[in-house]
């Protein structure tokens, strides 16, 4: 093999590695500028010795973000991607060649815009209705992700206005602005799930869920620029846009017809600064010819269009030396490392810290002690480091040794087949997991105690809480003589955690801190088993069977409860009188009108007696009627186990729907 051959083999086992990371896993780790100049390193190499080419190379694929579990539908029009560079020169012979392809002297201008950085979306609308939308996938085939789009306030169902085609296709991103984004990983980081890498992942990843009602809480946004029909309103791009915008879509304001390249490159250079501003990511500018006459004229290559181009902005980053690095132990024992940095200026900020994910990342940079990293800024609200510059390694530096045991306790790491982190596996005497199961604990979305962290911390340093139940044995003598705190302050806290009493179960159930049970999770867990022994009982298979459990979260569940400490944490928090069932008085089911005119019919076992009239009084408190035989009124049927035979058989007659308690409930959110 020669250098060349060789060079390209190593070429595409990166790339092919990334592309997995970022379609499958959804977790990438190189900046996309290093991506792309590989990439063009690699369409170099191949275009210089074609004899090296190959139909599997990375070069040939547009990434497929398809996902198996949705219907591929085949797009109208191919939905192309856009040449993009990172350099004036390239965009300008851009436009050299554009000037070249149109007869001389004749006019053009070009819409400028902003390339957000999101998850492409094509959106069909018959006769003013939203009637599908496609991700990109393989840029011929889509994922059907329609009952997911419907959920995004911004994308409009029906249209507004007149003038609308009955038929057409409208393109544009569908992204996650950073307000949704950073709750979003704060809630992952709450439950013990990895943060998410940046908005784009996270958008893509909400879009592909497989559940709708999760996907309308992500906050996710749409902005539209692409129309396409076979007959457009007029020829210019800029006044079609005008004319969707009027029709209900949003259309940027961020846009500019630009007459010549030099506009193009002050509104890229405006943007580059100003960008920083908006509350959501873009990552380059997009210009595209204006007319759409002249574009039929340019014509498309095989893979994008020659009448745009996207300029993408460099990330900003900055280069600092590694001092240190700490290991962090967080509340359910995972160890983050975290680099301690020469302070450097960046994006408006001083940075002095960064994360470094995990031990695999740690491996995949070749980090060494000393070395001179970059770092970059997204979304996110620590800072990550992209690469290392290995010409600046010192000679005889070492390379990273991840430690082996843990930094606070000693006890020798773990790590799980399949988890890319390690973590120490002494939850119940490990100081960190001890008071941050306990912080958790008080929270306010869980039991809402009023005490702060250093208070947490002063009580386990003084021996008077060693886990969540020992809250319960406080007393105000206790409490009174430490530093700090004085009579009132001992009197507020015990009477606060008193109060912590009448917390709902689904919050208590989400405040014992099991790893991925998060409040909604939790909430559907207590609507589905309603108190703590039918949970502690239940088998895994009935566990993840639950609707938006699944597999990851049952197994979590089930060996906690199945852990002899916590059977006595259990015991002594339901000695203490936490709610450990669900108050059946006070149902977590909504009062609402939101099944007046509707009659419904509740028949079959269901998992508790009970249970039937607890749905029978949801009918009714949501304004529904209750019936108890089958006629043409009725609007559907919610059926347990084993439903009347002759309720059945004549509904199927009068095609009324049969409907489960999963579907009932869901309906009622
Ligand atoms: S126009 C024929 N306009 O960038 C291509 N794309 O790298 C039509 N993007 O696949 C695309 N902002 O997902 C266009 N203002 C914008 C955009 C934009 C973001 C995305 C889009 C496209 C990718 C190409």
């Amino acid at each position: 093999m020669n250098l060349f051959e060789h060079k390209v083999m190593q070429l595409r086992e990166f790339l092919n590695e990334c592309n997995y990371k970022y379609y499958v896993l959804a977790q990438p780790d190189v900046s996309d500028y290093e991506y792309d100049m590989k990439m063009r390193e690699l369409q170099d190499l191949e275009a210089q010795y074609p004899e090296l080419d190959d139909p599997d190379s990375p070069t040939h694929r547009v990434g497929d973000d398809r996902n198996q579990e949705f219907q591929q539908v085949e797009h109208r029009y191919p939905m192309l991607s856009l040449a993009n560079t990172y350099s004036e020169g390239e965009l300008r012979d851009f436009d050299a060649r554009i000037r070249k392809l149109l007869p001389e002297g004749e006019e053009f201008s070009y819409s400028c815009e902003l390339k957000f950085d999101g998850t492409s979306i094509s959106l069909t609308y018959h006769d003013g209705r939203l009637v599908r939308a496609l991700t990109r996938g393989d840029g011929q085939k889509g994922d059907d992700v329609t009952n997911n789009v419907r959920t995004i306030k911004s994308i409009p169902l029906r249209l507004t206005g007149a003038g609308y085609p009955d038929d057409f296709e409208i393109r544009g991103e569908i992204l996650m602005p950073h307000e949704s984004f950073k709750r979003l990983n704060a809630e992952r980081l709450e439950i013990g799930e990895p943060p998410l890498a940046n908005c784009r992942n996270a958008a893509a990843g909400a879009l592909k869920t497989q559940n709708s009602a999760a996907v309308s809480k992500r906050g996710l946004d749409c902005y539209l620029y692409y129309l396409l029909m076979d007959q457009l309103p007029t020829d210019s791009h800029t006044e079609n846009m005008a004319q969707a915008k009027s029709w209900g879509f949003k259309v940027s304001e961020n846009t500019k017809l630009a007459k010549n390249i030099d506009e193009v490159w002050d509104f890229i250079n405006y943007w580059d600064k100003e960008r920083e501003k908006l509350p959501y990511d873009i990552d380059g500018i997009v210009l595209k010819v204006d007319s759409m006459a002249q574009r039929d004229r340019l014509g498309f290559t095989a893979k994008t269009p020659r009448w745009a181009i996207a300029y993408k902005f460099k990330a900003e980053e900055a280069a600092a030396k590694l001092l240190s690095i700490d290991y962090q132990v967080g509340r359910t024992g995972i160890v983050t490392p975290v680099a301690n940095l020469t302070p450097v200026h960046l994006a408006g900020t001083v940075v002095k810290r960064a994360t470094l994910n995990n031990a695999d990342f740690i491996r995949s940079l070749d980090l060494h002690n000393g070395d001179t990293v970059y770092i970059e800024k997204g979304g996110e609200i620590i800072p990550k480091i992209t690469r290392v510059d290995e010409n600046l390694r010192e000679p005889g530096a070492t390379p990273i040794k991840y430690i082996e045991n843990c930094p606070v306790c000693g006890a020798a790491l773990v790590r799980n087949e399949g988890e890319s982190g390690y973590y120490c596996p002494n939850y119940a005497n490990c100081p960190p997991q001890i008071t941050g199961k306990i912080i958790h604990f008080v929270t306010r979305k869980a039991m809402d105690i009023n005490c702060g962290e250093a208070t947490i911390e002063q009580l386990y340093k003084a021996h008077l809480i060693n886990d969540i139940a020992d809250l319960y044995s406080l007393k105000v003598s206790d409490i009174e003589g430490l530093e700090r705190q004085g009579r009132k302050s001992a009197e507020n806290l015990i009477q606060s955690i008193e109060k912590s009493k009448q917390v709902p179960f689904d919050r208590v159930l989400y405040a014992l801190g099991i790893r991925y049970v998060g409040e909604g999770s939790a909430k559907i867990l207590v609507k589905k088993f309603h108190d703590i022994d039918s949970i502690a009982n239940a088998t895994l298979e009935q566990l993840a069977e639950v609707k938006d459990v699944g597999i990851g979260i049952a197994t979590s569940i089930f060996d906690w409860m199945h852990n002899d400490n916590n059977i006595k944490l259990i015991q002594r928090l339901r000695e203490a009188e936490l709610q450990m069932a669900l108050d059946v008085a006070e149902d977590l089911a909504p009062k609402s009108d939101k099944l007046s005119d509707k009659n419904i019919i509740v028949t079959g076992s269901f998992a508790t007696p009970q249970r039937r009239s607890e749905l029978e009084k949801m009918v009714e408190d949501n304004g529904g009627k209750l019936q108890s035989g089958v006629n043409a009124k009725t609007s559907f049927i919610v059926a347990g186990a084993k439903p009347g035979a002759s309720k059945v058989q004549k509904a199927e007659k009068l095609g009324i729907k049969i409907i489960s308690e999963e579907d009932f409930l869901a309906m009622l959110e």
